[in-house]
């Protein structure tokens, strides 16, 4: 069965260029996780790729995300293109940095199976299937938050794995919703179950883009994260103040008040990931 959004990415145990490795274990309880697949070892897109990420791994960290990459090759291979990838340059200008992120040896294609990461189009030399360029963002509760999937033939852009990244841990924490292209400190949508007071309260002022249709959907706010936070748990929010039923609860004042008081609570320390990930936005790129 693949793996569905929001489903819980299941622990496994493997070889890799740093030694044998337990994913959970080696994730933690407080991190988010990407696994990044690539087809083959001494490749030159690869190289390329393995290379870039070792160069933004210190960007990775501040946003609490652990890097592993995969492929179907040993972990003694891994060791010795690490080398060639160190040499190459393409991990930036620290000599013998290397790649100091684990490669999974998936020798057997036990977890690219599991995971859905074979490219039929891709044989080796032995006519087995290679891994595709997979990407897997995984949460810190083990829930998978979004993939990518590309051919052997097209590098990744790991500044776009940033940038979702950015997006999750954003809209985890405010009702908002990112636009196309959106980077970090540009406006941001208000999500449409989001009253117009909550917003208000949660975000500051924002406008209001006028349509055609005369719809006020298109509700557009400063990125949150580059403010001081007023911070409300989007999923109470949405649900008790979003719904009909709370707008019928609650008279407008009501509603107010409540989402004050939210925001107190949500502020004073009981959501664990909202510190973090504010601190990591404001901290710059
Ligand atoms: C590469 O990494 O360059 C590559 C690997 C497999 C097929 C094509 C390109």
């Amino acid at each position: 069965m693949p793996l569905n959004l929001g489903d819980t990415v299941p622990d496994f145990s493997c070889d890799s260029s740093i030694g044998p490795i337990n994913f959970y274990e080696y994730i933690g309880d407080d991190h988010w996780s990407i696994l990044c697949s690539h087809p083959s070892d001494f490749t030159p897109v690869c190289s390329t790729e393995l290379g870039n990420l070792q160069k933004l791994l210190p960007k990775f960290e501040k946003r609490q995300v652990k890097v592993l990459a995969l492929s179907c090759d040993s972990a003694e291979s891994h060791r010795k293109w690490i080398k060639d990838i160190d040499a190459s340059g393409y991990c930036g200008p620290k000599k013998d940095a290397g790649v100091s992120y684990p490669i999974l040896a998936d020798e057997e294609r036990a977890l690219a199976v599991k995971f859905g990461m074979l490219d039929p189009a891709e044989k080796d030399e032995k006519g087995m299937p290679q891994t595709c360029r997979a990407v897997f963002i995984v949460d810190d509760h083990k829930k998978l938050r979004a993939t990518i999937l590309y051919p052997a033939t097209t590098g990744r852009n790991f500044y776009e794995i940033l940038r979702v990244v950015d997006s999750l841990q954003l809209t985890d924490e405010y009702p908002v919703a990112t636009p196309a292209n959106w980077e970090r400190g540009e406006k941001v949508a208000v999500t449409p179950s989001t009253p117009d007071e909550v917003a208000q309260v949660v975000l500051g002022d924002f406008s209001v883009v006028k349509v055609p249709s005369g719809k006020k959907y298109l509700r557009l706010a400063k990125d949150p994260g580059y403010k001081t936070p007023k911070v409300l748990k989007r999923g109470i929010a949405e649900t008790i103040l979003g719904t009909e039923y709370g707008a019928k609860l609650l008279p407008t004042v009501g509603r107010l008040v409540f989402a004050f008081a939210l925001g107190g609570i949500f502020s004073s320390g009981s959501s664990r990931k909202t510190k973090k990930y504010t601190d990591a936005t404001t901290n710059g790129k």
